[in-house]
């Protein structure tokens, strides 16, 4: 059975096809970066009109790429939500047409799902149960998971997410958006220590999170001197050195409360460099072995799409349902069938 995916929440358009039996066939992804790059973030309305423009020639990508027919498809999953309503939309109104041109079930995804389940595309894929540390732009959970839609909430960021504080500081350092890439790459030409930041909630005793008060330490150390290019890379090695020992300790932690030997690390900013060895090396250490996505399918991606809605066919919508839920709990997604 081969799935078309579709993500459309926020500034990718991807699509890609799925195999149950074969595996991955093909993807394709056009970023928008350079559309948002001058407004510094997303503008809502360019997003939407940029998803329009790039669909179509990207599923004649994946189905070239893949060597198949469109006719070859048999069911297509969807970004549902959350994200961007009109963003949303478009892979929406996309998906249902071609689903009832082909005839073929049309699932709507969670996003966060689609992340979630990610690694399980790599080789070798982690078996359930897990503890999944999801670190994108809009969220930083933790969740424990027992199988597909089996997700219990251990813990969240009560204000900031991960990646948005990675984007904020990095604006505020005067760095391009998305901020995430940029600051690790200048990070990585400092030394942290010089400057000390806090490393908010880190024995607060449960799993949440706290990010935005990192960001205003940020500017309060920035305010105090005039920062030249070497004090820059520093402070930006210290606040990625507060945020990854921030989302180790937790991380390790639900591990250690769940039990769980398997820790699997999804979203954009487990694409990090110094996350990924820090909690490789932190979990080494408590026989606990840790999960990434390839690089490629840790930011937004179809492929993860394709794969959850694989994982979903038994839950296809009704036909006729067309919607998109802007704000959706993860928690609230039905088990598979
Ligand atoms: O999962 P994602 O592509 O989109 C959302 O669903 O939010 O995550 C994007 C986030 C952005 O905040 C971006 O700055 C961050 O992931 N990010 C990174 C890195 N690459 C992307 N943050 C830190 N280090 C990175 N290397
Ligand atoms: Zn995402």
């Amino acid at each position: 059975m081969i799935v078309l995916g579709i993500e459309s929440s926020c500034d990718e358009t991807g699509l890609a096809l799925y195999c149950t039996s074969r595996g991955l066939l093909s993807h394709a992804l056009h970023s928008q970066v350079d559309l948002h790059t001058d407004y510094g973030g997303v503008v809502p309305e360019l997003a939407s009109r940029d998803h329009v423009r790039r669909i179509t020639p990207l599923l004649v990508e994946v189905l070239a790429r893949a060597r198949i027919k469109r006719t070859d498809i048999d069911a297509i999953a969807y970004t549902e939500g959350p994200g961007l309503a009109g963003a949303l939309l478009v892979g929406t109104a996309f998906a249902h047409g071609l689903g009832m041109a082909l005839d073929v079930p049309v699932i709507g995804i969670h996003h966060l799902e689609g992340h979630l389940l990610s690694p399980l595309l790599a080789d070798p894929a982690p078996e359930f149960p897990f503890v999944a540390l999801l670190v994108s732009g809009g969220h930083t959970q933790l969740m424990h998971v027992a199988g597909v839609g089996g997700y219990t909430l251990l813990g969240e960021t009560v204000d900031d997410a991960a990646g948005e504080a990675f984007d904020k500081t990095a604006k505020l350092l005067g760095l391009g958006y998305p901020g995430g890439p940029a600051l690790s790459r200048l990070a990585a030409t400092g030394t942290p220590g010089r400057f000390r930041l806090p490393r908010p909630k880190i024995a607060s005793g449960d799993l949440d999170f706290s990010f935005s008060g990192l960001k205003t330490a940020v500017l309060t150390a920035s305010r105090q001197a005039p920062l030249d290019d070497a004090s820059r890379a520093d402070l930006a090695a210290e606040f990625q050195a507060a945020v990854v020992e921030v989302l180790v300790t937790k991380a390790l932690a639900a591990a250690a409360q769940t039990g769980a030997t398997r820790l699997v690390v999804a979203g954009g900013v487990g694409a990090n460099v110094q996350l990924r060895a820090g909690l490789t090396t932190g979990a080494a250490a408590k026989g606990i072995r840790v999960y990434y996505p390839d690089l490629a399918f840790c930011t937004d991606n179809g492929a993860m799409i394709a794969f959850a809605g694989a994982m979903r066919l038994g839950l296809a919508m009704p036909a006729g349902a067309f919607g998109v839920r802007p704000r959706w709990d993860l928690g609230s997604v039905l088990p598979a069938a």
